[in-house]
């Protein structure tokens, strides 16, 4: 099992009961019936729905006690999210990813921070035990070396994408990817700056993942200290 601290992320097994997987699928097949992609779409479609005015997903946070969980990764219980994504990947996407990319900064916060966060929770709807079925792609360890590219030139080289290659993603050692896997009902960890990207999906069936951006009481205000310490705010 992939080690947070270390690796930069892991995949927690059996979060949801087949009851909440089978919640959770409705949620989204309405949302995508209210808003579904182009008839001859494949690859990759989000939603992003804000818990003002929907709070499906902010219901569903809750009955599935993501803050609980993520508590036991993160140094304090996260704030509840205002919004989600969902991301479905509908097949066939013959794709491999040509590099990574960090979340958050194209386009960037609307009070102009870079949209970090403590960790990234993917809740997953559909069985990604396979791969090549939509997994997301992540290159363990980055999450340090990134973290130490920051610490070099300070935190606000993030905002720099200019010095990036393109994903945007800093320049540094990646390592080898790797395709997370697992069954329906794991929750995925990752830490913000681990390089990470959308996979191809030779299957069948859509691949359906709930993502919740998650936050610890006073992130947004240190996120300097936590860009360039990465370790900061996991236990
Ligand atoms: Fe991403």
């Amino acid at each position: 099992m992939p080690d947070i601290r270390a690796d930069g992320y892991t995949v927690v097994p059996s979060v949801l009961t087949a009851g909440q997987i089978a919640a959770g699928r409705r949620i989204v097949a309405d949302m995508l019936a209210e808003d579904p992609p182009p008839a001859d779409r494949t690859g990759p479609y989000f939603l992003w729905p804000r818990f003002d005015a929907d709070g499906r997903l902010r219901d569903f946070y809750r009955d599935i006690d993501l803050a609980g969980l993520a508590g036991r990764v993160l140094t304090q219980t996260p704030e509840e999210p205002d919004a989600a994504q969902v991301a479905v990947t509908l097949p066939p996407f013959s794709h491999r990813p040509g590099g990574p990319h960090v979340d958050g900064l194209t386009p960037m916060a609307p009070d102009g921070r870079p949209g970090t966060f403590s960790l990234l929770a993917g809740v997953w709807l559909t069985d990604q035990s396979e791969t090549d079925r939509g997994n997301l792609w992540v290159w363990p360890g980055t999450h340090l070396r990134f973290g130490a590219y920051l610490a070099d030139r300070g935190a606000d080289a993030l905002v720099r994408v200019d010095e990036m290659n393109p994903g945007p993603y800093p320049k540094i050692d990646l390592g080898e990817p790797t395709q997370v896997t697992g069954a329906a009902g794991s929750v995925l960890f990752a830490h913000y700056l681990l390089a990470h990207n959308i996979g191809g999906h030779e299957g069948d069936e859509r691949r359906e993942t709930i993502y919740y951006r998650l936050h610890t009481p006073g992130h947004r205000e240190r996120w300097r200290d936590v860009v360039t310490h990465p370790l900061l705010e996991l236990r």
